[in-house]
């Protein structure tokens, strides 16, 4: 049903993301299928992180206590050699505390944005906590969000923010949300 609407979002990331770069995509197990189908075309790798939020919500048996992280590498992308696992532990943020329905924890998106390169774009960016993890790394941020209320909510989220140890704070540094999509390069 949202095929075009994949197929669209990841022909505009190829054409704005440089060819060494790379994508981490938040998806679960129905909608992974559609988007490896859509990524494909455009990538030479595609892997399926885990992240495992260590809480489920209360409810029926079976809840979601991960969701899968799609990890496509662009043709020009050079191996990490950190040895890392593919699975990444970091508990849910807790719903009372959440300002975004799906807001993610910054310190699961810092594991990201450190194997990333120097500009990190969120087409999604929901509360900003994408652009609060690049702007602690001592990277550049732009992140595009169709609803003004979280338009609003990320851009207050990422003013002030510092890098977090004195070799990102060597780093230039520019964090901004736009309130609706643009050009990325
Ligand atoms: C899954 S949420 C992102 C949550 C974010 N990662 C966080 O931690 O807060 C997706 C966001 O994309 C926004 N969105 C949906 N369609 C959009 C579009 N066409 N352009 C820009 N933003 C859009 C929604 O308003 C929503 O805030």
């Amino acid at each position: 049903m949202l095929e075009h609407f994949y197929r669209d979002v990841f022909t505009e990331l190829a054409r704005v993301t440089k060819p060494s770069g790379v994508w981490y995509v938040f998806c679960d197990g129905q909608s992974y299928p559609a988007f490896y189908v859509s990524a494909y075309p455009h990538v030479k790798a595609l892997r399926p992180l885990i992240w495992d939020k260590v809480v489920s919500f209360n409810g029926y048996t079976w809840r979601h206590q991960h969701e899968i992280i799609m990890f496509a590498e662009l043709p020009e992308a050079k191996p990490i050699p950190t040895g890392d696992g593919d699975i990444l532990r970091n508990r849910a943020v807790p719903v009372n505390d959440r300002e975004h329905l799906a807001e993610k924890p910054v310190d699961l998106l810092t594991q990201l944005v450190k194997k990333c390169g120097r500009v990190i774009l969120d087409p999604f960016a929901g509360s900003g906590s994408t652009g609060k993890a690049a702007l602690k790394e001592g990277k550049d941020f732009i992140g595009c969000e169709i609803d003004e209320r979280y338009y609003r909510l990320a851009q207050s989220g990422l003013e002030g923010i510092e890098p977090s140890t004195p070799s990102n704070k060597a780093c230039t540094r520019q964090g901004q949300v736009a309130p609706q999509f643009d050009n990325f390069e």
